[in-house]
């Protein structure tokens, strides 16, 4: 077709060999595969390698599945300072409103600049004066400025997989001016939710004194004009829903029911991050516990969580008191034949995800904070329509905007996550099944086909 060449580029990429378990991935490397499925284009980002020496500057590309990828290694002093340091030490809990975890390195801080800038260096090259180019996530805010340094005239459109924080919060980042001004040499900025929208426009009026339009999303400053919008993202529909007559599906599904028996599941499924409020679920399930200690026979709650960002030291925080909880949980409340919670350090494919929701009675996300979380819509898009489970969401979840026909909660709250795990017990079929029917057209319609087309349909749009 006639339609621009797509260049995407993010800090992770699913290379299809090495491509990661489902779970372990984070909604980002799902969405940009099934981004570029369908286009022309090249997907362009970090090979997740540490590059031997003498190698730097070499671009590995491939086509698999119809997705052509090219990518870099890094050299472990830029994996430290960039990926484990400034992206994930600073603005990440920053971002994610953890101050009392964001880090301020000047080292870091420049490695994460110099990063940027040599992805600007390999990138560039591959880039054709029709392309149209989208940039992607918290790792590469400044590399549209950088590529307009060297001279890239293209369209280029920016979108931040996860919030950006209140004003009063984000101005406590060293140079923060600098970091936004450089979102200012995008043509579109694209946020989850209105709610991070109005976070970012807040800032570049009151901060920046830009001349903000908020009913367009309209950003002028030195001459410039930047689009900053919501596109909330969605899962792949057609194929996530395709899982469901799998072999793959059907066992996973069988494994865990045959499992737990008469039981009854619940399931959470997160990257190990702290902005998943993994402990303070298992708080919430161990109040359940106590407030209906006959339940114990009756329930098993299955918590997948792959690890991630080993190399963070909250990372190892979490992993440490998520192990104590659980081992505390268990520990009192076990039988010899029976095991309340079971905790599981690996990713599984996304057949088998479906097979789990689907055996899951009740499906348990509950952030501190998140962009949006599409774990929640793969639970609700994995239920059976006749007998469908019930989603217990954060209210602070991205996806909470979405899907108010949710069971919302203050992850925060021990007695409010309990609670919520007696209502969706209590909750009659067709109670149930209204619920679903709500939020599966969401989820089904809002999906990241239409995300894609409606952020490149404005990114196309002459400014
Ligand atoms: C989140 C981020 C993504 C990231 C993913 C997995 O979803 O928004 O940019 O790729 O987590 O984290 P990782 O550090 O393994 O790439």
């Amino acid at each position: 077709s006639g339609d621009p060449r797509l260049i995407v580029i993010s800090n992770r990429v699913a290379v299809p060999k090495a491509r990661g378990a489902a779970g372990a991935q984070g909604g980002l490397a799902g969405a940009l595969h099934a981004a570029l499925k369908d286009r022309k284009g090249l997907w362009f980002g970090w090979s997740g390698q540490e590059s031997e020496s003498g190698r730097t500057g070499h671009i590995d590309t491939q086509t698999n599945d119809g997705v052509t990828t090219a990518t870099i290694d890094l050299s472990q002093r830029d994996i430290d300072e960039y990926y484990t340091g400034y992206a994930n030490s600073t603005l990440w809990p920053l971002f994610h409103y953890r101050l009392d975890l964001a880090e301020y390195e000047r080292e870091t801080g420049k490695g994460y600049e110099r990063v940027n800038e040599r992805f600007a260096e390999l990138s560039a090259p591959l880039i054709e004066p029709d392309d149209v180019v989208w940039i992607h996530d918290y790792h590469l805010i400044p590399l549209g400025e950088r590529l307009r340094s060297r001279g890239i005239k293209n369209r280029i459109g920016f979108f931040l997989h996860i919030p950006w924080p209140p004003t009063r919060l984000f101005v406590s980042l060293p140079y923060h001016e600098r970091l936004v001004r450089t979102l200012l040499y995008y043509d579109v900025v694209g946020f989850q939710t209105q709610e991070w929208l109005d976070s970012f426009l807040h800032y570049c009026e009151n901060e920046l004194r830009a001349e903000v339009d908020e009913t367009t999303g309209q950003v002028s400053f030195e001459g410039r004009t930047t689009f900053a919008r919501a596109y909330p993202i969605g899962i792949d529909w057609d194929q996530f829903s395709k899982l469901g007559q799998t072999g793959q599906a059907r066992q996973a599904q069988q494994r865990l029911m045959s499992s737990t028996r008469r039981r009854l599941a619940m399931i959470g499924v997160d990257r190990l991050d702290y902005s998943k409020g993994i402990p303070e679920r298992i708080d919430g399930i161990g109040r359940f516990f106590d407030r209906n200690p006959e339940s114990i026979k009756d329930l098993v709650f299955i918590q997948i969580a792959p690890p991630s960002r080993e190399d963070v030291e909250s990372y190892q925080a979490i992993r440490e008191e998520l192990e104590r909880k659980c081992g505390q949980i268990n520990g009192a409340r076990s039988e010899v034949d029976l095991v309340p919670i079971r905790y599981v350090n690996r990713g599984y494919s996304h057949a088998e995800l479906f097979g789990f929701f689907r055996g899951s009675k009740i499906g348990l996300v509950t952030p501190l904070r998140d962009g949006m979380n599409l774990v929640a819509k793969e639970y609700v898009a994995a239920q059976d329509p006749e007998d469908p489970g019930v989603l217990i969401l954060s209210r602070f979840a991205g996806a909470a905007a979405q899907l108010q026909d949710a069971v919302l909660v203050n992850p925060h709250s021990p007695d409010d996550i309990a609670h919520a795990i007696k209502t969706a017990l209590d909750m009659s079929l067709a109670e149930r099944k209204r619920r679903y029917e709500q939020m599966v057209v969401t989820v089904r319609d809002d999906n990241v086909q239409n995300w894609t087309a409606d952020f490149l349909r404005d990114l196309s749009q002459p400014a």
